[in-house]
């Protein structure tokens, strides 16, 4: 009998994979900081049984139509909005992310692009290297608190509760918008529910941690710029599209809102031209929410776990189209 094909996209460490070598064929991309090209994803779906994918590798209805033998597509982030599931499910391919294993990571992420865009830890750190610190004085580089603030979590799943439990920590007020309202999550966490525009209004600081759908694409256009405080900071560690950039942009510019930190962008890689990065009031990172070397072995060795049940007949531990159990 041939043994089942699988693909991964990026290199990782032959250890994390050896598990797949003992029932497939495995090959990788070669490169871990090149994205794989769309004409060889597109060929290695045509012969694959599973797909090891990134969360920057647009798996569209095409490539899913291409895999005709394709089984699984196990994706490494807990975001799965660069795969077409409803096509996914039509075709019968499972598609499973990597949730639980990176929570506390990119909450910790989160909350540290929140402090070091209050404190302007990033900016503080340029000038004392460009020599520019010549005497202690009282407003140098002088930021916003945030203890006893008010944080505004707009997207309330696993990362948004830890992300509340480190506010908690930081005696900050909890607002938080979700679709439905999570009573156990208010009560333990110290969260009150509220509506979006309620959240806007009264958050120092707004976070966003909502996944990309078609009902949160540009949810944070000009109009959500503008009921926010003069003296918000925006923090977004979900996904850029949630966003409208050019309105984010000139609510900073025009001082709509104070800063805004940003992991996220709508299409990544960004370049260092891109406008956002112009200014000394955005601190911008590049997509690295769960990226430690422990949280990411882990989401490696999950995707690998979810690829061998599947490819053995048996259910994975994470997978996004449940309907496919049905
Ligand atoms: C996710 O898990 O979706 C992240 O964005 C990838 O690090």
């Amino acid at each position: 009998m041939t043994r089942p094909y699988v693909f991964i996209t990026r290199k990782l460490p032959d250890h994390i994979v050896a598990p797949i070598k003992e029932i497939a064929e495995v090959a990788m991309w070669p490169y871990d900081d090149i994205q794989v090209p769309r004409d060889v994803l597109m060929n290695e779906a045509k012969k694959a049984d599973a797909l090891l994918t990134m969360v920057s590798d647009v798996v569209d209805e095409e490539i899913l139509e291409a895999g005709k033998s394709l089984k699984v597509v196990a994706n490494m982030g807990v975001g799965f909005d660069n795969i077409d599931i409803p096509a996914a499910t039509k075709h019968g391919i499972a598609v499973c992310n990597t949730p639980d294993v990176l929570t506390d990571t990119t909450a910790d992420l989160t909350f540290a692009l929140l402090l070091a865009t209050a404190r302007r830890v990033v900016e503080a750190a340029q000038w004392i290297k460009e020599g520019k610190w010549k005497s202690w004085s009282p407003f140098l580089l002088a930021g916003a608190d945030v203890h006893h603030k008010t944080i505004g979590i707009v997207g309330m799943g696993k990362i948004g509760q830890a992300v509340a439990k480190r506010a908690a920590g930081f005696d900050m007020n909890i607002l938080y918008h979700n679709r439905s309202r999570n009573k156990e999550a208010e009560q333990r966490l110290g969260a009150t529910y509220c509506s979006f525009d309620e959240l806007l209004e009264a958050a120092d600081f707004v976070v966003c941690l909502t996944p990309l759908t078609k009902e949160t694409r540009h949810m944070f256009n000009s109009e959500a710029f503008r009921k926010m405080k003069r003296s918000a900071i925006f923090i977004n560690a979900s996904r850029g599209a949630v966003v409208d950039e050019q309105a984010l942009y000139a609510a900073l510019v025009n001082g709509e809102i104070a800063a805004a930190g940003l992991d996220v962008f709508e299409h990544e890689p960004i370049g260092a031209s891109h406008p956002l990065l112009t200014l000394t009031n955005v601190v911008a990172l590049p997509h690295i929410g769960s990226a430690t070397k422990e949280t990411r072995t882990k989401m490696m060795e999950l995707c690998c776990r979810n690829i061998i049940a599947v490819l053995e007949g048996k259910r994975p531990e994470t997978l996004v189209n449940k309907e496919l159990e049905r």
